[in-house]
């Protein structure tokens, strides 16, 4: 994948806050933050720090109390809801702090839906099938393909979730804690694999309490509560 400007981030002034009982409680005070397109970044911070709100304020799913996030030029705090859901489908791959499979549909089918619901664009890298492989592969998914969630461990639905927001060759990668509750052979596979597609051309954020994390980084940040340091 090229390198493309128009997905340089810039978080400008973030401030989050949330009611607690009556009072207001400022969980983001003032956050800046620059990712050039590209990087591989890793979020650190004690629990409660704000890493969540701050990955799904950089995704769009949340909005921030004031501050802007531009991709580029485009601040998307200011889109519509509909624009947003566009942006993201078009260039985001996300994993949430409570990223789900559909219960119904198999591990296959669930990866399927996602790359029907966001446009995959071609790519010189891999075509659909070699992608689907290296991923299930890597992740060591493959013997499951065919599994209902129900019949799936909590590690195997975290891994297949993060499998899920891959398959569609996202640009810009925002996982929540992907290497949460995985034994350390999982951990190195997910990050290993995180580094590949940042190698191949991909933005990728993710929150993380491994130190391990730090080593594939490109850029590594500690949340505090009011503000952020390298
Ligand atoms: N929707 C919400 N409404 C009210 N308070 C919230 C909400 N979401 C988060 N908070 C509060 O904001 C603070 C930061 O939460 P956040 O989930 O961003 O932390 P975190 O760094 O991701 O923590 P963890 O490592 O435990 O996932 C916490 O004090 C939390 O209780
Ligand atoms: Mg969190």
């Amino acid at each position: 994948m090229a390198a493309d400007n128009t997905l340089d981030i810039s978080i400008k002034n973030i401030k989050k806050k949330y009611k607690r009982g009556k009072r207001d409680n400022v969980v983001l005070d003032n956050v800046s933050l620059d990712i050039p397109y590209g990087k591989f970044v890793v979020i650190s911070g004690d629990s409660g720090a704000g890493k969540s709100t701050l990955l799904n304020i950089a995704s769009g799913l949340s909005k921030p109390s004031s501050g802007s996030v531009f991709y580029g030029n485009k601040d998307i705090t200011k889109l519509s809801d509909e624009e947003l859901s566009s942006f993201r489908n078009n260039h985001l791959g996300i994993v949430t702090q409570e990223s789900d499979l559909i219960s119904y549909l198999t591990l296959s089918e669930n990866l399927k839906i996602s790359c029907l619901i966001n446009k995959v664009p071609d790519d010189e890298s891999f075509d659909g099938d070699e992608l689907f492989s290296l991923i299930t592969d890597e992740l060591g998914l493959t013997a499951l393909k065919d599994e209902l969630p129900c019949n799936m461990s909590g590690g195997e639905i975290k891994r297949a979730a993060i499998a899920r927001a891959l398959v569609t060759k996202p640009k810009v990668i925002i996982m929540d804690e992907p290497t949460a509750n995985l034994d350390r052979g999982n951990v190195r596979s997910v990050l290993k694999l995180l580094r590949k597609f940042c190698d191949l051309g991909s933005t990728v954020i993710i929150s993380s309490h491994e130190s391990e994390a730090i080593d594939f980084a490109d850029i590594n940040l500690k949340l505090d509560y009011t503000e952020l340091g390298a």
